[in-house]
Parts: structure tokens; sequence; C-alpha cells
């Protein structure tokens, strides 16, 4: 039985990892400041001064220190010593251009996503998505109408890209000629594939507005000869013709009765001996943290999605007309193989 002093210890102990979970507004908004106010290329070449940074950025000098404290702290940022910061590993990813920067993911965090989270009692209550409620739209509707914001996250998505990569550039494509990226975005993951495979030849499909900037991107990489970019709704239409068809991030995005809609159009464009490569996560049935856990309540508050147990890929794929053939785990995405099934899928 614990003693009174050691129920008091516990008691600390859990108070203390109350407010560590209860800051964790602070934690976004820090990194959102520091990242808008560019304060990682204000040390991309090494360590400054904080008075120096804080007028490179445009930003109260007293404010600033003390935020660049609180994010010392976290790990963001270093203090060589004492007025003076230096970035850490983590302050890196904040730098701006180069590739893995995860600098507009902090931006997209701290703007839409924070303002939605405000909504998340709701979605809780409702079970629907927050976003259309505060923002007069669906997700992808109103990023349609909004550039800069769609701009924001599309770079946010190919920050994020680059961790989830590994597995996906290390499935077997020795055979494979053409590859179609279902949703590609700003065509980082079909840049990256055909970069590390120089026999490929690729497609971006994306909205119009997205495959855009997939076109600019595609071409500065010097990848424009090997690759295509078609615009429309994988609602409508997906693009034929692909060896390998790619849905990265996109099935989380919505609930079952889409993703199948989206799986069925997949399908309908694929040739019997193509395969399908569902670039997830996939949600553990255990206790322990896990990324997941959280980004699904991020489809769930802003676009209605979900992620997925393995056990809900399976039964989505076989609604969809496929039948999940194999998994390549990677720290924050799957390869999930799906090859086209005999049966048909649902008729949406
Ligand atoms: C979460 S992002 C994933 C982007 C990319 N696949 C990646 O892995 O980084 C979802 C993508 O789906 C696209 N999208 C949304 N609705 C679409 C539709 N109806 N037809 C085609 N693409 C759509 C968005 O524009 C966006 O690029």
């Amino acid at each position: 039985m614990a003693t009174a002093d050691q129920g008091g210890e516990v008691r600390a102990a859990a108070v203390e990892r109350f407010n560590e979970l209860m800051w964790g507004l602070a934690t976004t908004q820090c990194l959102h400041v520091a990242a808008t106010l560019g304060v990682a290329d204000a040390l991309a070449e090494g360590p400054r001064p904080v008075a120096e940074v804080a007028v490179r950025v445009g930003a109260d000098r007293d404010a600033l220190e003390r935020i660049l404290r609180a994010l010392v702290a976290m790990g963001v940022f270093s203090q060589p010593e004492p007025g003076v910061v230096g970035l850490t590993d983590v302050g890196q990813l904040l730098v701006d251009g180069r590739s893995g920067t995860m600098r507009h993911n902090a931006i997209f965090f701290g703007t839409l996503t924070y303002r939605t989270w405000e909504d998340a009692l709701e979605a809780a209550r409702t079970g629907r998505p927050a976003f259309p409620e505060r923002f007069g739209d669906p997700f992808f509707d109103y990023l349609g109408k909004h550039p800069e914001e769609a701009e924001t996250f599309n770079r946010a998505m190919q920050g994020g890209s680059a961790a989830r990569l590994p597995p996906l550039l290390a499935w077997g494509w020795r055979d494979v000629r053409a590859v179609v990226d279902v949703g590609g975005g700003n065509g980082a993951v079909v840049g990256a594939l055909l970069a590390a495979h120089p026999h490929l030849r690729g497609v971006v499909f994306d909205l119009p507005n997205v495959v855009e900037s997939a076109r600019r991107e595609i071409a500065a990489a010097g990848l424009a000869d090997r690759c295509d970019t078609v615009a429309g709704s994988f609602f409508d239409e997906v693009p034929e013709g692909g060896d390998v068809y790619i849905l990265a991030q996109i099935l989380h995005d919505w609930h079952d009765d889409d993703a199948v809609r989206i799986l069925v159009r997949v399908r309908e464009a694929m040739r019997e001996d193509a395969v399908l490569l569902v670039h997830e996560l996939i949600v553990p049935e255990d206790d322990a943290p896990h990324p997941a856990k959280l980004i699904d309540l991020q489809m769930l508050i802003l676009l209605g999605g979900r992620e997925r147990t393995r056990t809900q890929w399976a039964e989505l794929l076989r609604r969809g007309g496929f039948e999940l053939a194999g998994v390549i785990e990677g720290r924050r995405a799957n390869v999930i193989e799906a090859r086209p099934a005999a049966k048909r899928g649902d008729s949406p």
C-alpha cells in the first residue's frame, strides 16, 4: 500500500504530466511563430545573438527572447552562450527551402489546423468534421479558393513526404515502367521515385489548382521529360495506363464510403496485372503511443476521414475491389500493397 508521502509524489507527477499535456497549444504556437518569422532561416549559417535575430526577423526583442527561451527548453533551438541562439537538429527542420523542410507544417498547424481544432468538441458531439462549419466549405474546396493557404498545405505535405518515403522507394520498382500518383499533390512522391529509379515514367494526378504547382516543381527538378501532370477529380475518373498506382495520404482524408468510391475509380483505370500501393499509416491495436492515434483525430476534425487498423484496411480494400497482398512497414507510413480482386468492388 502507498504511504501518504508516496501518494503525494504520485499526485505531483500526475499534475506535472497533466500540465505537460495541457500546454500542447503553446508548443504548436511557438513553432508557428518561429516558422512564420523565419527565425531558423536567420540562424541557418550559424548561431547569432538574439538581439540581432530580432532585428532580422522584425520581432520585439524581449518577446522573441522569451519565445526562444521556451523553444530552447523544448530542444528546438540551442543556446551556445547566454543571449546567443543556434539550431538543434530539430530546429534545422524549420529552415525553408531545404528538402524535407517542416517549416510549412508548423505554419499550417498554427493557422488553419489550430483554428479548426477549437471545434474539436463539436466534432466529438456530432462525429462530423468541424472544418466546413467554421470555414464555409469542405477542406479541399476551401483550399481551391485560397491559393496562399493551399500553397502552405501543399508545401507541408511535401515536407512530410520526405520522412514517409523510405519504404515506398525501397519497393520493387525494377520491372515497372509507368507509375500514376493519384492525388499526388506537389509531385514530391513521384519526383523522389523518378529521381531514385531513372527508368520510371510518372503521372501526377490531382485537382487543377494543385497540378499547376506540381508541374512547376517537376520542371524545377528537371524531370519534366519523364513526368506528366493530369488535372481531374478521383471521384470522376483516374488516368489509365499505369503499371503501379499510388494513393499516398489520400484514403485517410475520407470516410469509408468516399474512400471506397476513390478505390473503385482507381480499380476501373487499372489493368488486371497492375498494382496499387497505398502509402498510409496503420493504427496499431495496442494501447501504446503512436503518431496514427493523433493524426486520426486531425482527419476526423478537418476532413471527416480516419486512420485505419490493418483489419480496417483489408475490409476497405475489399469493398473497393482489391485484395491486401502485403505490407512493408515504415516509421511514418507503410506501403500497403493491393492487387485487383477477381470480384469488382462495391458500386458506389
Ligand atoms: C493529404 S494530401 C496528399 C498529397 C500527396 N499524395 C502526399 O502524399 O504528399 C491529399 C491530396 O489529395 C488531393 N485531392 C483532394 N481531393 C481530390 C480530388 N477530388 N481529386 C484529386 N485529388 C484530390 C489534394 O489536392 C491533395 O493534394
